[in-house]
């Protein structure tokens, strides 16, 4: 394969109130991995969706090895060598991996009936595929069956299949714990040694070094410089990501009461949950750490009444809770901001300021009847606090970049005045600082004497956050540790051992 070149030139897109994208110029090149970085709504989905044919620029122009090319569909992009993995997985899951990869694109044969999908030439092609760029998964278990990094790898042999010199990735590793990003690393080296020209969206600094060859990094929909992985240091990356910001640190005097808050006695679920027994404290910050299918998510539904639990009891303040349900839990004060903002968090073409009110619409709207100005005065408040970026608050949630939608998630919850708020995985997707923001929040929250439990992913996060870490595996809590005594990588294990 010839190394490609592909550059923008003064490549521009403006939304109505809003430039995406400010006359960017920016060369990729074959053979090498290209970081795209900055904060959330910086443009860095809008250039990736931009090279791919998926939506139109305002103005300037994409050449690919020299040439002036107009891609007015994705197709006309992969006709040119682009293939694409978004931002969110696109995959049907109750489909084999081999129909996933040639989705629509399935080979066929004439049969008795007409034209029919030719089955074993289709597991021979994704077969192939897959031992060419040397993925090893079964062609014939359905997408349901994978987790979320192999699934992720179904994705790139998708875009494979095209045959792209360019392939655009973008935030491939935000839905996966640091661990699984072992593969998908490896085989984005392959292609690149393959002279592939890789553009990677990552939010995740502590990747660069890993993975990338150079970066480029773009704010407010500007370009601020592209430069050589070997010329970096991660200082120098974060001030050309973020201009000079202040990293707040946890206060200092924050602790825990010793009110109980929510008691949670041999909480059950067959097959799910099992024997779950501990003390949430008034303004206390609770850690669940555990590998993918511990229970984490599961044990949050439940205490939120999302999911049924067969036997046990909760305890939030002084009432007794037998049977939860959603709307129960609310009353009581609990909030829950859900891992999958796409599916469960947000309604997707309803405007940012209703998705911001939904759960609290009680309290906006009293009695049925909604009071504008105690909403925008809401709204203005957790805008503002959250550093929620909107050009236009009417406009469709989706319209939103990544992050901020995650934002809206948990501001619709805090109009909801919680004592608990259960946040599940809140900080994917989103940028260092949005994090800190977010981190902010539960701080300032906990000062208040309000009480979270945080499920992460990421470790470190918990570390820094929490006063208390349970530890999950299996449905069962194993273990419970506390910041200042366990490292990382101690944490680490502890989530793996029997
Ligand atoms: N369809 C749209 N209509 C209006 N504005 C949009 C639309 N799509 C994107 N924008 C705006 O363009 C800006 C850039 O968004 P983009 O999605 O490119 O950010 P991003 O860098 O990918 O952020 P993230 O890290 O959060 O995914 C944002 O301010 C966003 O709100
Ligand atoms: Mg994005």
């Amino acid at each position: 394969m010839s190394a490609t070149k592909l550059e923008t030139l003064a490549l521009r897109k403006e939304y109505p109130g809003t430039v995406a994208l400010d006359s960017v110029s920016v060369c990729f090149e074959g053979g090498k991995i290209h970081a795209l970085l900055g904060k959330n709504g910086a443009g860095k989905s809008t250039l990736v969706k931009l090279l791919a044919g998926a939506i139109q620029p305002t103005s300037g122009c994409i050449h690919v090895d020299g040439r002036d090319v107009r891609m007015r569909s994705p197709n006309e992009a992969f006709a040119n060598g682009i293939a694409t993995v978004y931002q969110e997985l696109s995959l049907v899951p109750q489909l084999t991996v081999a129909e996933n990869i040639f989705l629509g694109r399935t080979p066929k044969r004439r049969g008795s009936r007409g034209l029919m999908i030719d089955w074993p030439q289709t597991f021979a092609d994704a077969q192939k595929l897959l031992a060419e760029i040397q993925v090893d998964l079964d062609v014939r278990r359905t997408v349901a069956e994978l987790g979320v990094a192999q699934q992720q790898l179904v994705e790139i042999a998708k875009a494979m299949s095209f045959r792209p010199s360019a392939l655009l990735l973008d935030e491939p590793t935000s839905a996966l714990a640091q661990h699984e990003t072992k593969n998908l690393f490896a085989l984005i080296r392959r292609l690149a040694a393959n002279g592939v020209a890789i553009i990677y969206i990552t939010h995740r600094l502590q990747e660069l070094e890993a993975i990338a060859d150079c970066i480029t990094v773009l704010r407010d929909g500007k370009l601020i410089g592209s430069i050589d992985m070997a010329d970096a240091n991660a200082e120098g990356i974060f001030t050309m990501i973020f201009g000079r910001v202040e990293q707040k640190e946890r206060p200092a005097s924050l602790k825990a009461g010793d009110e109980a808050i929510l008691q949670v006695n041999n909480l059950r679920r067959k097959n799910a949950l099992t024997d779950i027994s501990f003390t949430l404290h008034t303004g206390e910050i609770l850690g669940i750490a555990g590998m993918l299918g511990s229970g984490r998510t599961e044990l949050l539904k439940a205490l939120f009444g999302a999911e049924p639990f067969d036997g046990g009891e909760i305890r939030v303040g002084d009432t007794l809770v037998r049977s939860a349900n959603p709307m129960r839990m609310k009353q009581l004060g609990i909030a829950f901001t859900p891992e999958n903002r796409k599916a469960e968090g947000l309604v997707q073409i309803l405007s940012t300021r209703v998705n911001m009110c939904l759960a609290g619409l009680n309290r906006i709207a009293p009695r049925g009847w909604l009071n504008r100005r105690r909403e925008k005065k809401i709204i203005d408040q957790l805008a503002g606090d959250l550093d929620i970026r909107v050009s236009n608050i009417d406009f469709p949630v989706s319209s939103l970049s990544g992050g901020n939608q995650q934002k809206v998630v948990i501001a619709n919850w805090l109009t909801t005045e919680p004592r608990i708020i259960l946040f599940d995985e809140p900080t994917r997707g989103i940028d260092v600082q949005a994090k800190q923001q977010i981190f902010q929040i539960m701080w300032d929250l906990a000062c208040r004497g309000i009480s979270s439990i945080f499920v992460s992913s990421e470790l470190e996060e918990l570390l820094e956050v929490c006063h208390r870490i349970l530890i999950m595996k299996s449905g069962r809590i194993v273990g419970q540790v506390r910041p200042e005594e366990i490292s990382a990588d101690e944490l680490f294990v502890r989530c793996l051992e029997k």
